[in-house]
């Protein structure tokens, strides 16, 4: 197949909820429909009892939630589907932001009865300034739950979206008798005893017909008309660009556990979702049809088998072909690379592959030479933007409890940082370490981890610290960024790639600060 054809026909993208809004389910639906998987309940059994099938680490399976994310991949009517495995639980949230970088769209999952949450809005959020295109997947129908125009109005309100529904229900819970498909004009009956059949839908391109009434009843039948003139008089008419732009979102309806509903939103999603985009580098924009190739590691996966220390990198192809024992440049090192055993990823397994195409996902065999945000090119020097380290929102001092250990604790603490577990900043006036998480849950597993597959032992101690805020001067030589240096010595640390951060106490101390040394800028992510 050609290059071109390779680009267009891939669709990458991730799946997004607050845990528990089925965002398993759905994905285990859809790799049911690309055949990757013969049976349901494969990967949600799998979550709790053995680990997920898209779950690799020991700790994951003990925990029984996705600690990290990991790429599905099948094929479906032609179309190569990447989906990258993002977590739900908040405190693995920095995980998910970083595998946004490397989606080309999204499907936002939303529990029908408990609307739109926490983290979703913050997902939502991180999508919204990339303008990625975005559906929204209202799930749970068969159970009670909110009023579709409700619902479509707090999806608006909460997540700052404009929708257009694609998809309406007839009825809920109790009473759900199927699925309206606006986008396809098909009626979809759903049949409650048969819950594990994907049902066809009918065509249908005029609900005006007295046959509506025969099939979903009378009040079913005129509400259903009504409904849609509603919907044709409120909300947009749906518009391939504007979704594309990230100004509109479709949303389907329909129910993920019993398979309803999902055939339609994955037969749209490949005829609209967006192949391989282009992506922005420092010196400029790199599109995927560019033959030569550049990709970013957006992820790192250590220790996958605990007798081997290996590590897994994840890079996103954005343009080019990869090859399998060819050189690549590693831009930051400035080193060349080549792979002998790239790994592509499909449904339950991952295997050597000798090219892959931008939108694709390979899993580079690594000894310590990646870092979460690097790039790789043909000789280009570019560095791919938009994997930055956000502010930590829990700071603790991290103590070594076991002194003949030492050299595999800082080695440990070393790798983990660069897989993206958490930060490291090592305070300027003593040399002291300090561990920085998105939540509390890291502290746990990076002691288990240090514990099991470094040998090392390390306790915590608390550190009071609102906030880490790089540290960007105007001038560096300046009487005013020298006082500060000198007035905030203690609470100036280095983050791992040596940038000056302020460890602030407080919002008000930031605040304070600003304003006493307004030429020395603070910022709460690393890339700015
Ligand atoms: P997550 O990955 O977003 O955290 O959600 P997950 O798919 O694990 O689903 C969370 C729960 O919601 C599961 O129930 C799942 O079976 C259920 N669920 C998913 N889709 C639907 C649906 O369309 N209708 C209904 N009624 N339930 C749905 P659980 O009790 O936590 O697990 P299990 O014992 O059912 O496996």
């Amino acid at each position: 197949m050609a290059f071109l054809e390779e680009i267009e026909r891939r669709r990458t993208f991730g799946i997004i909820s607050h845990p528990d809004a089925g965002k398993t389910t759905l994905t285990e639906k859809l790799l049911l429909f690309g055949g990757a998987i013969q049976e349901a309940g494969a990967v949600k059994s799998n979550k709790v009892k053995k680990g997920a099938t898209s779950d690799f680490m020991e700790i994951e399976r003990q925990r029984g939630i996705s600690v990290a994310t990991s790429v599905l991949a099948f094929i479906y009517k032609d179309k190569k589907i990447n989906i990258l495995d993002t977590p739900g639980h908040k405190d693995f949230a920095e995980d998910t932001f970083r595998t946004l970088t490397a989606v080309d769209s999204v499907i936002v999952v939303i529990d029908v009865a408990k609307g739109v949450e926490e983290q979703t809005e913050k997902l939502v959020e991180v999508c919204r300034m990339r303008n990625t295109p975005m559906i929204v997947f209202i799930n749970k129908l068969d159970r009670e739950g909110k009023d579709a125009f409700d619902l479509l109005d707090e999806v608006e309100q909460k997540l700052g979206l404009k929708v257009t529904p694609l998809s309406f229900p007839i009825g809920m819970g109790y009473d759900f008798k199927g699925i309206y498909n606006i986008y396809d004009k098909k009626l979809n009956i759903f049949s409650g005893e048969n819950k594990q059949t994907v049902s066809e839908g009918v065509e249908f391109t005029d609900i005006s017909t007295p046959e509506l009434d025969q099939i979903i009843g009378e009040d079913a039948a005129a509400n259903l008309r009504e409904e849609m003139e509603l919907v044709d008089e409120v909300y947009p008419k749906f518009n391939q660009k504007e979704y594309l732009e990230g100004n509109l979102q479709p949303v389907f309806f329909g129910s993920a556990l019993n398979n309803f509903g999902v055939k339609e939103l994955l037969d749209c999603f490949i005829e609209i979702a967006p192949p391989p985009q282009p992506k922005m580098a420092d010196t400029r924009l790199v599109d995927a049809k560019e033959d030569k190739l550049t990709g970013f590691v957006f992820k790192i996966h250590a220790n996958m088998d605990p007798n081997h220390r290996n590590r897994l990198a994840f890079v996103k192809i954005v343009s080019g072909t990869f090859k399998r024992n060819i050189p690549y440049l590693h831009v930051r090192l400035n080193k060349k690379l080549k792979f002998s055993s790239p790994n592509a990823f499909f449904a339950e397994k991952k295997e050597i592959i000798e090219e892959s195409f931008p939108g694709d996902i390979v899993g580079l065999p690594d000894t310590g030479n990646f870092k979460i945000g690097d790039t790789l090119t043909e000789g280009e020097v570019l560095q791919f933007k938009g994997v930055p380290s956000f502010s930590p929102e829990h700071f603790r001092y991290v103590n070594n409890a076991d002194p003949l250990k030492a050299k595999q604790l800082y080695k440990g603490l070393d790798q983990l940082m660069d897989e993206g577990v958490a930060q490291l900043f090592t305070l300027d006036m003593n040399g002291r370490k300090v561990i920085g998480t998105v939540g509390a849950l890291q502290y746990e597993v990076i002691q288990y981890r240090l514990e099991h597959e470094y040998g090392a032992k390390c306790t915590y101690e608390n550190l009071n610290v609102h906030k880490a805020c790089w540290v960007d001067p105007e001038d560096e030589r300046s009487e005013e960024f020298k006082e500060f240096k000198r007035v905030k010595q203690r609470y100036l640390a280095k983050d791992k790639q040596g940038k000056l951060v302020f460890l602030a106490d407080s919002a008000f101390s930031i605040q304070m600060t600003q304003d006493k040394y307004p030429t020395v800028k603070l910022h709460f992510t690393s890339e700015f």
